[in-house]
């Protein structure tokens, strides 16, 4: 899969997303500011980014832990705001774009 990445300052990069990667796991190692500092265990929220609305209302239901965080973060969209460590890889998602959020 390959990501198209927005980043604060508003330039975009195309990244590769391995099989084994969740989307921040992807972000991070291909150098995005993405503390990822709870590891992807949905509790820091500094790997919140926007999708678009297909993608979104392609990805399901936020679980509760990762509504909780969102609804405090920095910019929080009710139809946008995800947690990348809590989106797994999926084919389905090769060539989307992902605008990372503000940090708090
Ligand atoms: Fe901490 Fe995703 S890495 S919430």
């Amino acid at each position: 899969n390959e990501v198209t990445v927005i980043d604060r300052e508003g330039s975009a990069q195309t990244i590769a997303w391995e099989p084994e990667q969740t989307l921040m796991e992807a972000l991070r190692d291909n150098d995005l500011p993405v503390l990822a500092s709870c590891g992807g265990t949905a509790s820091c929220a500094t790997c919140h980014v926007f999708v678009e609305k297909e993608v979104f209302d392609s990805l399901g239901e936020r679980s509760e832990d990762e509504l909780e965080l969102l609804v405090e973060a920095e910019g929080y969209r009710e139809c946008g705001s995800r947690l990348s460590c809590q989106i797994g890889f999926d084919s389905g998602l090769s060539g989307v774009t992902v605008t990372l959020a503000p940090e708090d």
